[in-house]
Parts: C-alpha cells; structure tokens; sequence
C-alpha cells in the first residue's frame, strides 16, 4: 500500500458541515424517484426536485486496508407516505461491515441479510449501529429534522445498488395516522 499522511477531518456537530470536503454526493428525487411506492407522489414532487440526501467523503483510496469516513444528512420529508430514505446497497465486496454513528434527528436503520431476514435498529442521537458484512443498508429519516450520522466503511467495500434499484428492499416505513409503520414492500 502506498504511504498516506494521517490527518484530522473536522465535523461540525451543529452545522453538519465536514472538512475538508472530498466527494460530495447529493441525491435528489429525480436520482431515486422509481424507488418510491407512491409513484403519482413521485412525480408531482418532481417537479421541485427536492434534495433527499446528500453524503461527505474524504479525500481516502477506495482500496483494501484504509478505512473511508462518511458523513450523511437525509433530510426530513416523505413521498406519499413513505419517508425520505437513502437508495440503500449492499457492498460490491460482500464481506465488509460498516458502522454508522447517529449524530443528530430519528432514523431507521433498516438491513437485510442475502437470505432476505430483516432488522431494523433505531437511529438517535448516540446509536452507533453495526451493519455486519453481507447485509444491505439504508436509512429512512423518521422525523421532522435533518437526520445525520457518521459512517466509516472498509476501502475496498464499493457499493452495489443493483438489487435495490430493481425491487426495493423486503420492507418499507411509512407514516401511517402520524405513526411510523413498517410495511411489506408491495413489489418485493
Ligand atoms: C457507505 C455507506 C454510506 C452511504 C450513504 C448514502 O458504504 O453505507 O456512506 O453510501 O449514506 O447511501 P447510499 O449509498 O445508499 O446512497
Ligand atoms: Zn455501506
């Protein structure tokens, strides 16, 4: 491996600002609007084209043996009934875990094993969730405020979006009567 400098990334816990920026990656509707249930929603929203989410990385290879801090802002919304969410993967290299840090707001953290099992862990403030190798991930902002958490994932892992793009994951998380429900993915 060649020869890296250590150095400090600064989080800003009330900003949410990261620095010094490298990638910055921002999603909005229009990169994920297949992704909802609700698909007349979907396209009336599109029209403002909202942001949904928007990730930080630092300036790290994506090889085996460094590790790639993350810093990830969904902010509060829904689409139809469904809240706002990450698109969700699972790693290209499967066997590469993740530790996601909430910094701020409500969350879900909803993963699913390759035999389709799933778990849900509570994102707030202080969670420090463990996604083991294997599992898919993606997170859904439950609340009415900018859901933040920190992410530090292997530099090899990659990111493959293939499965989830195509059908979704086994369950969705809706508002359902101002409570938050999980539901069965009609399409799984
Ligand atoms: C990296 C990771 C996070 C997500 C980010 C955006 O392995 O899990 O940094 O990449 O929260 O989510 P996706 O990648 O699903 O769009
Ligand atoms: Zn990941």
């Amino acid at each position: 491996m060649e020869f890296f400098t250590p150095f400090n990334t600064y989080i800003d816990f009330d900003e949410f600002t990261f620095k010094p920026e490298g990638e910055v990656i921002y999603r909005n509707l229009s990169d994920m609007d297949y992704m909802y249930q609700d698909q007349k929603a979907a396209q009336k929203l599109l029209t403002e084209d909202p942001v949904i989410y928007e990730f930080y990385t630092a300036d790290i290879p994506e090889k085996k043996g460094h590790l790639r801090p993350v810093m990830s802002i969904i902010y509060p919304g829904k689409v139809g009934k469904e809240y706002n969410m990450t698109k969700g993967h699972y790693h290209e290299k499967e066997d590469t875990a993740e530790v996601y840090l909430t910094i701020s707001g409500q969350g879900k953290l909803l993963m699913q094993s390759p035999e389709n099992d799933i778990e849900i862990l509570e994102m707030e403030k202080g969670s420090a969730g463990y996604i083991p190798p294997y599992w898919a991930h993606r997170c859904i902002n439950v609340g009415d405020e900018p859901l933040v958490f920190f992410g530090v994932y292997p530099g090899e892992a990659g990111h493959d979006y293939g499965i989830i793009e195509e059908k979704g994951m086994k369950k969705i998380i809706v508002e359902e009567n101002g409570e938050v429900v999980i539901e069965d993915n009609p399409n799984y």
